[in-house]
């Protein structure tokens, strides 16, 4: 199976602050580090240091090139990242004390992409093949439909989420990564709702779709069709959270791939997410499969 991540690729800038700052304050901070991201990025990234074949997608300007630099590096096929006369995505990232983040997108290259350019990004990927999207390009419903008619499955991490996702054709999704928050929003139900609850209803809203459910400290949930998992985290010292959602998706996607069973899979994310979040940065934070030890 090949994997095709049409996804963003930002510049993260990272200031390191006492506290997230808060409206009408002007606060320093205490280092400032510029480095690759993006949640296409990093899942691009991770399932290529999971081992599995990638291709990206995507659009970037002149000051993104270092990162399609990293990507092939990991082994990353970048030949369907378009260059445009503008900047990159960014994301402003405030990360405190407590280790929280908060983030602000810019979408530069990934809110450039045109309708004209899906079909040529899939070419070359058939029935077999799956596709990796999240929210943060343009023509996310297009790119959906346009692969469905492929034959490709599509895994959808709805991340971040906003009045975009429900507009989505949800329902020919095969795969969903989703976060406790935006769960319990997709489920339409209450922020804190009990997240078995929130995982019922969206096995039952998605009656052919995996679910994973990512929930923090409380670890990661499965479901699909009669199939419930539950995976704990790896508890370890947090250094920056940053792209552990990202690692997780990659390594769920490529456990599952190299056979290995859901509960097997639920474990393998969740100590490559721990990995990362006990690093600084996102995609060269997420671990080689070989560190994380679990094939
Ligand atoms: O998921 C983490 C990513 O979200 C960061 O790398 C940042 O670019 C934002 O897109």
């Amino acid at each position: 199976m090949k994997v095709l991540v049409f996804g963003s690729i930002n510049i993260d800038l990272v200031f390191s602050v006492d506290h997230i700052v808060v409206p009408g304050e002007t606060i320093s901070s205490s280092a400032l580090v510029k480095s690759a991201g993006g949640k296409g990025a990093n899942q691009a990234a991770a399932l290529a240091k999971a081992g599995m074949q990638v291709y990206m997608a995507g659009k970037i300007g002149q000051d993104g090139q270092f990162i399609l630099t990293l990507l092939e590096s990991y082994g990353v096929d970048t030949g369907r990242v378009l260059q445009y006369d503008g900047a990159s995505g960014q994301a402003l990232i405030q990360l405190d004390k407590n280790k929280q983040n908060s983030i602000i997108l810019f979408s530069g290259g990934n809110g450039a992409i045109t309708p004209e350019e899906i079909a040529p990004a899939m070419a070359g990927f058939s029935s077999g093949d799956m596709i990796v999207l999240q929210n943060e390009i343009v023509y996310l419903k297009e790119i959906m439909e346009c692969a469905k008619k492929q034959g490709l499955r599509i895994c959808l991490n709805p991340s971040p989420f906003n009045s975009k996702i429900t507009e989505l054709p949800l329902d020919i999704a095969d795969i969903f990564f989703i976060n406790e928050i935006e769960g319990a929003a997709l489920a339409e139900l209450p922020p804190g709702t009990p997240l078995d609850e929130v995982l019922e209803k969206l096995v039952a809203r998605f009656p052919n779709a995996e679910i994973i459910l990512t929930a923090g400290k409380d670890g990661a949930y499965y479901g699909y069709k009669d199939i419930r998992k539950k995976s704990d985290i790896v508890d370890v010292p947090v250094v920056d959270t940053v792209g552990a959602g990202d690692a997780f998706t990659g390594y769920f996607i490529a456990a599952r791939e190299k056979q290995l069973p859901v509960d097997q899979a639920l474990e393998a994310a969740c100590k490559a997410a721990a990995i990362t979040v006990s690093r600084k940065g996102a995609l060269e934070s997420i671990p080689h499969y070989r560190e994380v030890g679990v094939y």
